[in-house]
Parts: C-alpha cells; sequence; structure tokens
C-alpha cells in the first residue's frame, strides 16, 4: 500500500466510500431526477448513496440508462497536492478526464500535469475509441474520486460528431450517427430498412448514405431531394399501418427498423412486440420518446426485450434510444 493512504481520507464521506470501491452515475445532462428516480435507493442520501452535482455515488452497480457515463470502479484517492494527485492517477493509466463539481481550476492544474487526452470529434464511420478513459473528480482539495473503469470511452459520455451540415435535413441524423458508432454496427449496401417518422429526412439519409435500400414512411413529406435518393421509397402515412409479416414481400425478412416517431412509448412498445412475434425484423433502432412524465415502466419493458439495450445517447434529449442488433 502506497504511504499515500496515510493521508486522512475525509470524515464529510459516509463510511462506504472510505472503506472500498463504489460506483458513479453521471446524469445525462438535465436528467438528474430521472436518473435518482430510475436508481430509486432506499433510505436517506448517505446511507448507500450520495448526490455530488450531477453525479450519484453508490455502493450498488445497477444498470442506469439516463447515466451519460458510469464510473465502474470509483474510489477516493489522496491528492495532498496537485502533483501527487496527477501522480496518483497516472499510476493507474493513462488516460483521464477531469469532471469537475467544484474545485474546477484545482481539477484543471491536475488535468495540465496528466497526458493530454485528445477529445477529438468523431468521424462517422470509424469505430469508437477503443483506449480506456477514466474519470475523476475533486471531493475537496486533497480528495479526489476517481475511477479508470468507465463505461463509455468518451469524455463524460459525450459523443461529438464531425458534421454534415450540407447534406443531412435535420440534426436528428446525429442520433442515428451515433448509435450505430455506440453499437459498432453499420447498415450494409442492399440491406433493407424501414425509417418509420422519417420527416424531413435526417435518418433515411443516414441509412441511404450507408447503401441501403430505405423505405421512408412519415405522416408530413420528406425533404424532396431525399425523396430523390435512389435508394429511398417514401410512402405519406403512419408507421403504425404497416402490417409485419408483408413489409419488405412476403419472404423477405427486414434487416433494420429504425423509428423516430413522435408517439408515446407503450404505443411504440406494441408495435414493435408485433414485429418481434412476427420474426419480420432483424435490427431495431427506436427513439422513446418520453413525452411529458417520464414512463419509468415502459422503458424497462423495452429492456427487459432479450439481447438488447436503452441508452440515452448524447444527442438524446427527453427521449431514450432502444436498440436490438442481431
Ligand atoms: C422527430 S421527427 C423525426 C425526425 C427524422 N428522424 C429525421 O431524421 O429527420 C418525428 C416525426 O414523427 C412523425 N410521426 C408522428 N406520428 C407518426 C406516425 N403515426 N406515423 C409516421 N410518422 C409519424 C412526425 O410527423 C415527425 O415528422
Amino acid at each position: 500500500m502506497s504511504e499515500d493512504w496515510l493521508f486522512p481520507l475525509p470524515e464529510s464521506l459516509p463510511g462506504w466510500m472510505r472503506e472500498g470501491a463504489f460506483t458513479g452515475y453521471l446524469a445525462a445532462p438535465g436528467f438528474l431526477a430521472e436518473l435518482l428516480a430510475e436508481l430509486d435507493f432506499e433510505g436517506p442520501a448517505g446511507a448507500g448513496h450520495l448526490v455530488f452535482g450531477d453525479m450519484v455515488f453508490a455502493r450498488k452497480a445497477l444498470p442506469a440508462v439516463w447515466a451519460q457515463n458510469i464510473w465502474r470502479n470509483a474510489r477516493l484517492l489522496p491528492a495532498p497536492s496537485i502533483g501527487q494527485g496527477a501522480k496518483a492517477l497516472r499510476e493507474i493509466q493513462r488516460n483521464w478526464w477531469a469532471h469537475p463539481v467544484r474545485l474546477a481550476r484545482r481539477a484543471a492544474l491536475i488535468t495540465d500535469k496528466l497526458p493530454k487526452v485528445s477529445a477529438k470529434a468523431q468521424v462517422f464511420g470509424e469505430a469508437a475509441p477503443s483506449a480506456p478513459l477514466g474519470s475523476f473528480t475533486l471531493w475537496d482539495e486533497t480528495t479526489l474520486i476517481a475511477a479508470s473503469d468507465c463505461a463509455s470511452p468518451y469524455p463524460d459520455g459525450q459523443v461529438r460528431f464531425v458534421e454534415d451540415r450540407f447534406s443531412a435535413p435535420s440534426r436528428a441524423y446525429l442520433k442515428l450517427w451515433e448509435a450505430l458508432t455506440l453499437l459498432g454496427v453499420f447498415p450494409k449496401p442492399g440491406e433493407l430498412c424501414l425509417d418509420l417518422g422519417s420527416c424531413p429526412g435526417g435518418w433515411t439519409w443516414v441509412l441511404a448514405s450507408c447503401g441501403a435500400r430505405v423505405f421512408s414512411i412519415d405522416k408530413a413529406p420528406i425533404e424532396p431531394k431525399i425523396a430523390a435518393m435512389p435508394e429511398v421509397d417514401f410512402c405519406q402515412g403512419s408507421g403504425f399501418g404497416l402490417e409485419p409479416k408483408t413489409a419488405g414481400g412476403p419472404e423477405a425478412r427486414v434487416d433494420w427498423l429504425c423509428s423516430d416517431m413522435a408517439c408515446y412509448p407503450a404505443r411504440l412498445l406494441e408495435l414493435v412486440t408485433r414485429w418481434l412475434e412476427a420474426d419480420a425484423c432483424r435490427n431495431f433502432i427506436c427513439t422513446l420518446k418520453c413525452q411529458g412524465e417520464t414512463d419509468h415502466a415502459t422503458i424497462q419493458a423495452f429492456a427487459a426485450i432479450p439481447g438488447s439495450r436503452v441508452l440515452h445517447l448524447s444527442h438524446n434529449k427527453h427521449e431514450l434510444t432502444w436498440a436490438l442488433i442481431r
């Protein structure tokens, strides 16, 4: 054990944080209340969890869709000086990202003493970064909370893209770019995609740009330049009117069902269930729009679909993304 550990850990922190590793949940920006409701910890704050700015630290490791990043092995590190704090982090691994809740200046001084971390914008089509990126924050002047193992390889779980502001008809395309990048899978040329709720055409543009064939549906018309893409077949109507068995022809299983429809999650769950029961589609990427009160029960029902994931993307607002990739 390093002699740094002789430096006293602050009494202001609960015993379970001083005793060993714990989990840190960084709330998606603006969604701390959703995160706390989802985690649903029993007992008063401090007993088994602690809220620190936009973070929640807890004894328990739980799935948390409203977390933008999860610090899986958070622990306290004594940092009697800026140099000693940086040294303690460097001894664990190379790459660290500061998430200051307070003492931002001191956190920046520690960062200055660490190897530079490139926070380059992601190019769509390239793989997500593979190098581990740890996160740290300062509890007080001399105590770091740090985790080398974080769920996201992006700083604070935020994915920034080199954008295409000219071809895409709306910024919604960034959600699909992010989902495909995080899932590490892209539609292939010739695959058949359904894009439900496609207007003005951002997702259809992404799918068609990958070379896939896109059957695109919305109650409103999409932009003419997107409808004119050779891969795109646009139909004005309701995404709920499509029958799973007949879509794509009697023999064909659809490769991708993408939905960004403005609708209640419970209604979308019924649609997805029909498509799954009919075994009519392989991959799904759907936005769960939390209109009004967050429907935690339906979100859990989506998360319980075997093999699937629910994510809060950096480009999601009060909505989540459900994906099933097979
Ligand atoms: C957020 S916008 C979609 C943006 C689109 N993904 C893009 O990249 O440009 C939501 C769309 O859902 C459509 N919508 C709502 N209910 C629908 C339904 N029952 N069937 C088809 N489209 C629907 C709306 O007309 C609206 O265009």
